[in-house]
């Protein structure tokens, strides 16, 4: 029966050749939607291309600047008469740096950016504000056709884990300006007071610190009101 081995050996190879084809075309091709939003690809000067092309894993594909992984950690929309930047712009949330300048963006679109919290330089119109507000950045800086929201600050420190969270409840960031309420291990439901086996129950998002003490005191008073009969 020994003989017989080299033949099927080489009837195997070129099937996984084939198979080993068939996947990494299959990988090619699962670039996200969202990087194919605008056509074209990342022009040569912008700071996508520059930011992508400082570090050597990087690449460019369409316009997203992709790690090995195929995670986006940069995206470049401009120029592409954006109204809003769509239904997949979450899959950018992974992004370093995300450029929408010359779009006729709406200046509503901050509640677009929860999750984005590796994101530290947004390039922008020059008429719509850096999400969260002047607060949720380090620096905001105008230029005649533009400007940058650069250095995502994190809102739970300057807010404080005790104000904001419940006892058994921690703060942690969740995009510009965003900041959200995790129960510690154990602990789930209203305020974190339920104690079981579900963790991670988040309960609370705001937006932004003026938010924050808005909701705190529409809370206090429905509660108040609920209570009169
Ligand atoms: C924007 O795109 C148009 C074509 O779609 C082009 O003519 C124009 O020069 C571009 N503007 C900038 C600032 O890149
Ligand atoms: C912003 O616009 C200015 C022109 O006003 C241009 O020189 C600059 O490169 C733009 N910035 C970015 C980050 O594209
Ligand atoms: C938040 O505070 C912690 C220590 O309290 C510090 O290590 C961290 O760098 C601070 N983060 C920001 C973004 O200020
Ligand atoms: C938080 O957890 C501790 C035990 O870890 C418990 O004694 C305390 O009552 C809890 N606080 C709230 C508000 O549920």
């Amino acid at each position: 029966m020994a003989p017989c081995r080299p033949g099927s050996r080489s009837f195997v190879v070129p099937w996984a050749a084939t198979l080993l084809l068939a996947l990494g075309a299959e990988r090619a091709l699962a670039l996200p939607e969202i990087c194919m939003l605008c056509p074209g690809s990342v022009r040569d000067l912008s700071q996508v291309t520059l930011y992508c092309k400082q570090t050597p894993e990087l690449m460019l594909h369409s316009r997203c600047c992709l790690n090995q992984e195929g995670t986006i950690v940069g995206l470049d929309l401009q120029n592409c008469s954006l109204k809003d930047p769509g239904p997949n712009f979450p899959q950018a949330h992974t992004a370093v740096i995300i450029d929408l300048q010359a779009n006729p963006l709406k200046d509503d679109f901050a509640k677009t950016f929860r999750g984005f919290t590796q994101l530290q330089t947004l390039i922008l119109p020059q008429d719509v504000s850096c999400p969260g507000g002047i607060n949720a950045w380090n620096t905001v800086t105008f230029y005649k056709n533009n400007q940058t929201c650069q250095g995502q600050r994190n809102l739970c420190n300057s807010t404080g884990d005790q104000e904001m969270c419940p006892e058994n409840g921690s703060c942690v960031p969740d995009g510009p300006g965003l900041m959200e309420c995790v129960c510690a291990d154990g602990f789930h439901g209203y305020k974190c007071m339920r104690q079981g086996s579900f963790s991670l129950v988040m309960f609370f998002g705001i937006l932004g610190s003026t938010t924050l003490f808005i909701s705190i005191l529409l809370w206090g008073t429905q509660r108040r009101k609920a209570k009169t009969p």
